[in-house]
């Protein structure tokens, strides 16, 4: 953390304005590392200037892949006609800074016949193994070995199709099943797939390369897996995950927040969350220009209607569910809400630890070891504090905070604009991980808030 990696935030403001979301940065990410399979450039459009495009852009162009800026903003171009092996030294540099590389292992095991993939990093919010990817990256025929300096990855025998189960819906070892499986050797069949809308555009990225891969019902994907492919020019889907995040700080903090781009679709089980609890919402439909008549932007418009906001139950899940990511920015509205309201968090074993901070302004938030959602989850006999009673409506007020992680940072951050006075903000940068200018949109929005 720098000296000046801290925000100072003036609070108690309504947040009121619009802004803009771009690409989503867990679909662009892995649609740059395609890029990496195909023998013809790629072209992928609404990239936001976010530091996780920066390491695997930095991660591409160290294996030979040139990168560059297209015509539009946002647009980028990967050339991967000259893809080669990089030094394990330079690779090392990325080491800890995102959790992307661990999917470069099959796009670079097909280009190259080797990996080496540096220590992830990403943010810490539970013990986040990589077992699911390397039992799948084995099936394959990878002979994978660990090594103080990160994994080193061979295929002797080349890769082939084969038959895989998850133990769970993990979006990343979906992913990497599908980018080794598109061009290993015969038909892959994935069972128990997690099917986030990131994933199927994901797919829709692939299949433009000239993939086969069909999702059947039930969470099983097939993949038929081809000899070559080529580039793709992709528009990818608009970033739900910050979406909601604004929506959150508009409500937390009594505001109006029109999101440009953001689309309904991949949303509605936020919608119904943030419907139930009081907010208000309204979708204007994208519309392509036609007949003369200009188009529209897609967006949606999140207030704050007045009145008290009621406590809600809700219990973090896989797609359809309630993503994981939605959670931390909108338990800072639930502490404005009449009540008791539940959250049972089973995505990440450790993604309530940021609700000290919350308390420390004034929350009134208990954690628990127990399930208490309907359901139980695998956390609840692993004695991890995974469910939280947020009791409410409490009067926030300002603070010392440090960032954990991303979404936890974003939290932290909406805490502040929403509490009474002047709080101080530390390891801000952290957010530049996934939120694109975010300080340039905190002050369209009207937020008080400047650098140390
Ligand atoms: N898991 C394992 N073993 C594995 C892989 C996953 O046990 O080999 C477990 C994890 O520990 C976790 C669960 O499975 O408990 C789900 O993890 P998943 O693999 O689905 O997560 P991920 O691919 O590492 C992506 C996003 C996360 C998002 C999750 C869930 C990216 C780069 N990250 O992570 O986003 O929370 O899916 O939707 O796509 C964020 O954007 O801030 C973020 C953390």
């Amino acid at each position: 953390m720098t000296v000046n990696d801290v925000l100072t935030v003036h609070g108690g403001t309504p947040l009121h304005g619009r802004i803009r979301v771009r690409g989503a940065k867990n679909l662009v990410s892995k649609a740059m590392v395609a890029a990496l399979l195909g023998d013809a450039p790629s072209r992928l459009y609404d990239v936001p200037r976010i530091r996780d495009v920066e390491v695997v852009r930095g991660l591409l162009e160290l294996h030979g892949v040139r990168v560059s800026d297209g015509a539009e903003d946002g647009e980028l171009v990967l050339d991967p006609a000259n893809v080669a092996s990089a030094n394990s030294d330079e690779i090392n540099v990325h080491a800890g800074s995102s959790r992307i590389p661990i999917l470069l292992c099959g796009p670079l095991l097909h280009r190259l016949g080797h990996a080496f993939i540096p220590d992830l990093g990403g943010c810490h919010i539970g013990p986040r193994p990589i077992d699911f990817h390397i039992q799948a990256l084995r099936e394959f025929g990878a002979v994978v070995d660990k090594a103080a300096d990160g994994m080193h990855l061979t295929a002797p025998n080349g890769l082939h199709g084969t038959k895989l189960e998850l133990p769970y819906p993990s979006v990343g070892a979906t992913e990497q099943v599908l980018l080794t499986a598109v061009m290993a050797n015969g038909v892959t069949e994935l069972r128990n797939a997690a099917v986030e809308p990131e994933i199927i555009d994901l797919i829709c990225v692939l299949q433009k390369m000239g993939a086969i891969i069909k999702v059947h019902t039930d969470r099983v994907i097939e993949i038929q897996g081809v000899p070559r492919l080529g580039g793709y020019t992709h528009r990818p889907i608009p970033d739900r995950i910050e979406a909601a995040s604004w929506a959150a700080a508009a409500l937390a903090t009594g505001g109006d927040i029109e999101v440009l781009g953001a689309e309904q679709v991949d949303m509605m089980t936020f919608l119904n969350v943030f419907r139930s609890v009081g907010g208000a919402y309204e979708v204007t439909d994208m519309r392509p220009p036609r007949n003369g008549s200009p188009g529209q932007e897609g967006k949606i418009r999140f207030w704050h209607p007045g009145g008290e906001l009621k406590a809600v139950a809700l219990e973090t899940d896989v797609h359809p569910g309630f993503m994981t990511d939605w959670q931390q920015p909108l338990v800072v509205a639930l502490t404005q809400a009449r009540g008791l309201s539940i959250v049972h968090e089973t995505v990440y074993e450790q993604r309530l630890g940021y609700t000290e901070a919350l308390n420390s302004m004034g929350a009134t938030i208990q954690v628990y070891r127990d399930c208490l959602g309907g359901t139980p989850c695998r956390f609840g006999r692993r004695d991890f504090k995974h469910s939280a009673v947020i009791a409410g409506p409490s009067k926030l007020h300002a603070a010392d905070l440090v960032i954990p992680d991303l979404r936890a940072g974003f939290s932290h951050l909406i805490a502040a604009l929403a509490a009474e006075g002047t709080s101080r903000v530390y390891g801000v940068d952290l957010i530049n991980r996934g939120y694109e200018d975010f300080e340039a949109k905190l002050a369209a929005l009207g937020a008080h808030a400047e650098r140390a």
